[in-house]
């Protein structure tokens, strides 16, 4: 419950108890000038009247009875009431009001009243309403208070007092007390109410942050008239009060939320608690949160009175199903569930609940440990809770599709679904639902097709999260009208085509994320105009252009924008603009001298069409390296020691073995902390010295692109050397290429041509770009691997220097060379047989041309599907001679083949678009394989044309045909 909303409650009591106060008579007695003194006292006591209200107290001939605030009897003779609440009044609080003898209500409440209550006002035994409450008194509260046997309302909440509460005030003779608040204080100890001691007129007790410890005491169960009970925020402890509420009819308000309180039975059973409360026919709110309750929710909790408006049980232990007899509960506008262990799907029947505005089912941040795990889809049936202001779903493991009927619920303010596994497409009545006022969160779930242009409606939403999921098609420019819109964030998805100026022009926007998509034009000279931008990142897309000055440029950083192999300008660790020459006017007449025939007519156009598209400059993006980006790497590479690797694989256990190759094993493992790692411990049959290992690690653990593996650590001891690296969930590309049998995932089109692009990516900056220049010597499918995101990470540069020692160049020495390959089960170390360039079997060295060479391989491995070892290549042949031996006018029935295997979208435009591909894959692979080293295209080059390919494919209008 908000804050607010508790004090206003508590005033409006406040009222209706004077009202009761105020009922019983004055009394007539003679004139005392007692009270006039007494009154003349505690006006010296105050140092600051800003409202002036004691300006007539101040005025000669103004009788006492006519001052603000003071209330005398009929006969004008004894002040009975003094009310001066809420008047910003500051000072201490004179004893001399002791002398006010027949004050029946003393009201200071709301102003700065600081130091003690004056232990003599115990004297003033006609009081029937003590409020002290929002001050800023200290010190305890005193115990003569407890004579006070008339007294009926009682309130000193809100203040600086401290100390235990004084048993007398609970505890001497008859009390006639019905309301106590206590509340925002420091007090300490138990609560004083012993066994000999009764309050049995007691309807409100609000202690609410204290420091009160204990149990709640047996004998408040005396107390049948409460109506609200609220101990929140302190430390009691003990079972859930039972026999107390039990004999509590009238109960509408139970606060026990943020105590030690637990379950019955060990902390295992609410049954006993929510049968306790079946009775309290006027149970409104029931509050036990924070309590590290554990059992399941009762099934019982449906027998509760309808009248219940609020359940809060968030932030406890509580495991198993929500049970579906919540849904008699017809009156509840909150529930909160979040933060719990509870799993099992929504009730269906919670569709009942008519009057629901706030569902929290989510897990939050809170605590690590408790994770809902609700499961199964969103429940067709909310859209009857018409009443629904929030939906918080967040961190579950919900599947399914959204509902659309949920755009039925037209009083949705937040709608938050993220972090679920929910697919899909998201229904355009949702995204049409025009009351979202906060925010709509669908991140991280696998919600595709393109974003609802119907999203133009939410002319309130603050923010907008889509990221992660795998949404595709263009950004609808319909999002310009969302007028309100400060955060937009639709990052890592499919995206593509042009980024809408509308959305840049949104006149509140600060945040805008879109990067890992494949955008594509320049975006950037319209969003250096907002004047209201404060973070953008676009990386990793195929925007280009100028990086321009203005606006939000001025305080970007190289982070925000990497990736973009066409942005270009004088930021540091940005390429600078320059003209590159054309790959194609160089390789293309070699490629004919080469083959020998005439190709220009068979699939001339994507030639021609290309060589007068590819008017931008080639740049490569080289990976970050600012202070702080290194700063957080560096804390990156945890120290792992042997014995960690050891647990975290289960003593190198063969069912951790995910792998095995030339360079020794791999086993997958998790660490303490959860993190999921690869362990690949190198074959050291060769021998290899610890100190040179360290020295290579390190270099290679400088490498860092979003294509290369990242080495975690590097474990080193003299018999045993292993590098530790992350897992990455979808394996290696080789069992996407050739799925078991059985299995039917394989990759589109697409997702190749942006695998290769990764790859080559990759390899290019360990040619062209990395701290040292590496030789992979080893490109195979099996050597790239696969992240949730399906983006390729190659793994295993530089391997070949680790294990050789790293005292020569790689594998250069031709000796080595032998060597090495007697010791490998798989073949030469530098390279494995199919992918090997044909000039190492004639002892030259390891170079990057052999890295182009294996490339070359793998793409003509993808687009015939066969594999480079096929009995097939094995006499004389190989996977290239065999391709180029067709080549240009018998690649047909390797083209055919290659669309039966990535299906083209039904239109006609799409085969086309598919076929031509296909053929300069073909092509750029038969570059890539050729015999003469020095005729091979650089790996530049290589990613170039792939970045080329993988945008044409996606966003094919945007290029000229
Ligand atoms: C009352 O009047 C005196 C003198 O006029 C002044 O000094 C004092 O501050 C006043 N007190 C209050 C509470 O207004
Ligand atoms: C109450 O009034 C009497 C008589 O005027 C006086 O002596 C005494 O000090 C007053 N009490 C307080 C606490 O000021
Ligand atoms: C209890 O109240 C009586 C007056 O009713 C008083 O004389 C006595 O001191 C009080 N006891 C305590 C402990 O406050
Ligand atoms: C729901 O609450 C309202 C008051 O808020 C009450 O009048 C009504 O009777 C309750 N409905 C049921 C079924 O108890």
């Amino acid at each position: 419950m908000a804050f607010e909303e508790i004090l206003m409650r508590k005033r409006m009591l406040y009222v209706v108890i004077v009202c009761i106060v105020l009922v019983c008579g004055e009394e007539n007695v003679q004139y005392s000038n007692d009270d006039h003194t007494a009154l003349l006292s505690f006006m010296t006591g105050i140092v600051s009247d800003p409202e002036h209200v004691l300006e007539s107290w101040n005025s000669t001939g103004v009788h006492m009875c006519a001052w603000k605030g003071v209330m005398c009897n009929t006969a004008r003779t004894h002040v009975v009431q003094l009310d001066l609440s809420g008047n910003s009044l500051q000072g201490t609080i004179s004893p001399a009001l002791s002398n006010l003898s027949y004050l029946t209500v003393l009201d200071l409440s709301d102003n700065f009243f600081s130091g003690h209550i004056p232990k003599e006002l115990g004297s003033l035994f006609r009081l029937k309403q003590l409020s002290f409450s929002s001050n800023v008194l200290e010190g305890d509260i005193p115990t003569d208070l407890g004579q006070l046997n008339r007294l009926v309302y009682f309130n000193l909440g809100s203040n600086r007092l401290e100390g235990q509460i004084p048993p007398s005030l609970f505890c001497n003779g008859t009390s006639s007390l019905q309301y106590v608040d206590l509340s925002n204080n420091s007090l300490t100890g138990k609560i004083p109410l012993w066994d000999q001691c009764e309050l049995l007129e007691l309807r409100f007790l609000l202690l609410w942050s204290n420091k009160l410890v204990g149990q709640i005491p047996p004998t408040l169960s005396k107390s049948s008239k409460l109506e609200w009970l609220d101990l929140e925020s302190n430390s009691l402890n003990g079972e859930l009060p039972v026999e107390i509420v039990k004999n509590m009819p009238r109960l509408q308000f139970l606060y026990l939320s943020d105590n030690n309180f637990i379950a019955h039975s060990g902390n295992s059973n609410l049954t006993p608690f929510f049968a306790s409360l079946v009775n309290c026919s006027n149970l409104q709110e029931l509050e036990v949160a924070g309590n590290s309750l554990g059992g399941e929710i009762p099934s019982i909790i449906g027998d509760l009175s309808t009248s219940l408006v609020q359940i809060n049980l968030g932030e406890n232990h509580i495991y198993g199903s929500i049970p579906p007899s919540i849904a008699n509960l017809v009156n509840v506008t909150l529930l909160n569930f979040s933060s719990n262990l509870l799993n099992g799907s929504i009730p269906s029947g919670i569709s009942r609940m008519r009057k629901l505005e706030r569902v929290y089912l989510s897990n939050n941040s809170f605590s690590d440990l408790s994770k809902n795990r609700l499961s199964g889809s969103i429940p067709d049936s909310l859209s009857n809770l018409f009443q629904l202001r929030r939906l918080l779903l967040f961190d579950n493991h919900l599947t399914g599709t959204i509902p659309p009927s949920l755009g039925q619920c037209i009083n949705l303010e937040i709608l938050d679904l993220s972090h679920n596994r929910i697919s899909g497409m998201i229904p355009s009545e949702v995204a049409g639902l025009s009351s979202l006022k906060l925010y709509l969160n669908l991140s991280n779930n696998f919600l595709e097709g393109s974003i609802p242009f119907e999203l133009s409606k939410m002319d309130m939403i603050l923010a907008i999260d889509f990221s992660s999921n795998n949404l595709s098609g263009a950004i609808p420019a319909q999002l310009g009208s969302c007028i309100a819109l400060e955060s937009l964030n639709l990052s890592r998805n499919l995206l593509h085509g042009h980024f809408p100026v509308p959305i840049g022009k949104l006149p509140y926007l600060q945040e805008l994320d879109i990067s890992s998509n494949q955008l594509t034009g320049d975006i950037l000279q319209f969003l250096q105009v907002s004047a209201t931008l404060k973070n953008l990142k676009i990386s990793f897309n195929n925007f280009s252009g100028t990086i321009p000055k203005d606006g939000i440029f001025k305080s970007i950083t190289v982070y925000s924008l990497q990736g973009n192999p066409g942005l270009c300008g004088s930021l540091s660790g940005m390429p600078p603009c320059k003209k590159k020459k054309i790959l194609r006017s160089i390789i293309m007449p070699v490629l004919i001298m080469l083959i020998g025939t005439p190709i220009v007519c068979c699939f001339g156009y994507p030639l021609v069409f290309r060589a007068r598209t590819r008017q931008k400059s080639a740049i490569f993006v080289e990976d970050v390296s600012d202070d702080e980006e290194q700063a957080t790497t560096r804390s990156k590479y945890p120290r792992i020691s042997y014995q960690q690797l050891v647990e975290a694989t289960g003593g190198f256990n063969n069912s951790s073995l995910i792998g095995s190759g030339s360079f020794g094993h791999v086993y997958k493992g998790v660490l303490q902390d959860n993190t999921r790692i690869a362990v690949k411990v190198l074959n050291l049959k060769m021998g290899g010295e610890t100190g040179s290992f360290k020295r290579e690690c390190q270099v290679l653990r400088r490498i860092r692109h979003r294509n290369l593996i990242r080495i975690i650590t590097a474990c080193s001891r003299p018999d045993f050397k292993a590098l530790v690296l992350p897992l990455m969930s979808n394996g290696s590309l080789e069992s996407h290429i050739y799925p078991a049998t059985g299995s039917s995932q394989s990759l589109n089109l697409l997702q190749l041509v942006s695998i290769c692009t990764d790859i080559a990516e990759g390899v290019a900056y360990l040619h062209h770009h990395a701290p040292m220049q590496v030789v992979h010597c080893d490109l195979k499918p099996s050597n790239i691997l696969l992240d949730k995101d399906m983006t390729a990470l190659v793994t295993d540069f530089g391997i070949a220097k680790l294990v050789k020692g790293g005292d020569g160049q790689g594998c250069e020495d031709p000796a080595d060379l032998h060597l090495f390959s007697i010791s490998s089960t798989e073949g030469l170390l530098c390279g494995s047989i199919g992918y090997i360039a044909p000039e190492y079997g004639l002892g030259r060295h390891a170079s990057t041309e052999g890295d182009v060479y294996s490339f070359g391989v793998l793409l003509l491995e993808f687009i015939t599907g066969k594999r480079p070892t096929d009995i097939l290549f094995q006499e004389g042949s190989n996977l290239a001679e065999w391709v180029k031996s067709l080549y240009p006018n018998k690649l047909e029935p390797i083209a055919q083949q290659a669309l039966l295997r990535f299906p083209p979208p039904g239109t006609p435009v799409y085969t086309k678009i598919f076929q031509d591909v296909i053929y300069e894959m073909i092509e750029l692979g038969l570059m890539c394989t050729q015999r003469s080293p020095s005729m091979r295209p650089s790996m530049l080059d290589v990613a170039h044309e792939m970045g080329w390919l993988k945008q044409y494919l996606s966003n094919p209008s945007t290029l000229p045909i």
